[in-house]
């Protein structure tokens, strides 16, 4: 559990790194002498936040005057322009009220937008990008040397039952809703930068309307699916010795000639069904809070957590914010998501190369659920040995688990 926990946060921080500006790599700032200021900023302080460097700004955060007087909201607009009430509005200690009881409604100035759509324009969509592309081409790669994983022995002429038609259509609609919510997620990533210049405003814009009605909608199935293959697969999946030598062997897919021992699931799917499950769960909490704005807060908590395990200083980063704007829960949300997303979907290309194209005999499981006899002793000899000795047992005459 603690072991489950340390490597939880290891993946947490290392992507928290790369999503938010602030971090140990930022040199902490200098004293600045501001006396001739009068305590105000300087030159300086604005020329340091225009290149991008980390501003010390408690000498403002902290100095936004007594609330009371700051009160002067009702004053009319276009008047004296009035420091302390914008200081106080900039740093959230403004006596703000408001009709609406929403969260976040009192909230009139946070300035996380520009750093979030400056790392959503940047690099979440360039490495996401790229890490698309180095699978794909990997796989390709793949194929060229290793061709496509034959039955060694040939098909034989026997056929058994490997997954029941249930079991197929929860795996269906986790993969159908998933290439759907993959599709209509990087559309809407890609739009203005890829998308909008090739194909004009107006055609993206129904394109879009009609991708984000899908994936707000589609993500119900994606979660349902997710559920169902979890309850009917998870006790298959519990990790075993045997799984070690299969993955030393690389499960024989480099050689040609070495199938190590494997069960109803191998090593290597046992990786793809937790992937699943970890990467599945945690798009679907936080698609949930996407698409319950302001509702389901959860990353100040995490990080009061993390921050607690003192994980931020295993990495050499500085504790993480536990004060958050509920606008910044929710940019942390997309952020998150989006990156959980890129990681799920790199793994699965992998997955449905094997499952389809990369190796002969595989479709037929999530096909019509009966694969070739020869295919299943190659890739899965622990588990032909139950299902015939199940099949002796009770005199049935096709194995059949
Ligand atoms: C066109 C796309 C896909 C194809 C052709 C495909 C094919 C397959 C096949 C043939 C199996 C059974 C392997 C066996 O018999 O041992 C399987 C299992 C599985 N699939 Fe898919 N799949 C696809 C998409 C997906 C997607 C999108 C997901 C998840 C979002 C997914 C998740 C799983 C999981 C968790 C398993 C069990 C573990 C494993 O066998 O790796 N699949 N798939």
């Amino acid at each position: 559990m603690t072991l489950l926990r340390l490597i939880f946060s290891c993946l947490f921080i290392a992507l928290f790194a790369s999503v938010h500006p602030v971090s140990a790599q930022e040199t902490a700032p200098e004293p600045v002498d501001r006396s001739a200021t009068g305590g105000a900023q300087t030159l300086e302080d604005i020329l340091a936040r225009q290149r991008g460097e980390a501003v010390d700004d408690t000498f403002r955060r902290e100095n936004t005057g007594n609330p009371l007087e700051n009160n002067n909201l009702s004053a009319p607009l276009g008047g004296v322009s009035d420091p302390e009430i914008w200081r106080a509005l900039r740093y959230g200690t403004a006596d703000v009220s408001s009709t609406s009881q929403t969260p976040g409604s009192t909230l009139l100035v946070q300035d996380g937008g520009m750093a979030w759509l400056k790392w959503r324009q940047g690099p979440l969509l360039t490495y996401g990008g790229y890490a698309l592309l180095i699978m794909l081409g990997l796989l390709v790669l793949f194929y060229l040397l290793r061709g496509k994983i034959m039955i060694e022995a040939g098909p034989s002429d026997t056929r058994i039952e490997r997954f029941k038609p249930v079991e197929r259509f929860g795996h269906w609609l986790l993969a159908g809703s998933f290439i759907l919510l993959g599709l209509t997620g990087l559309i809407t990533l890609f739009g203005r930068k890829g998308l909008i210049p090739w194909m004009g405003h107006d055609t993206y814009a129904t394109i879009a309307l009609a991708g984000k009605w899908i994936h707000n909608n589609v993500a119900w199935a994606f979660m349902l699916g997710l559920i169902m293959v979890f309850v009917m697969w998870v006790a298959r999946n519990i990790p075993h010795r045997r799984d070690l030598v299969w993955i030393i062997k690389a499960g024989g897919l480099l050689s040609k000639h070495s199938h190590p021992p494997a069960g109803k699931f191998n090593a290597g799917q046992k990786l793809i069904f937790w992937g699943t499950i970890v990467l599945g769960a945690s798009i679907s909490v936080s698609g949930l809070a996407l698409l319950f704005p302001f509702e389901i807060p959860m990353f100040a908590k995490t990080f009061g957590i993390l921050n607690s395990l003192g994980a931020p200083g295993w990495v050499g980063m500085a504790p993480l914010p536990e004060v958050l704007t509920p606008h910044q829960e929710m940019q942390f949300a997309q952020g998150w998501h989006a990156i959980m997303a890129f990681a799920m979907m790199v793994m699965i290309i992998a997955h449905i190369y094997i499952g389809s194209v990369g190796m002969e005999g595989a479709f037929d499981a999530m096909g019509d659920g009966q694969v070739d006899l020869n295919w299943a002793k190659e890739h899965h000899s622990v588990w032909v040995e139950e299902v015939q000795s199940k099949a002796s047992r009770s005199g049935a005459s096709t194995p059949a688990e």
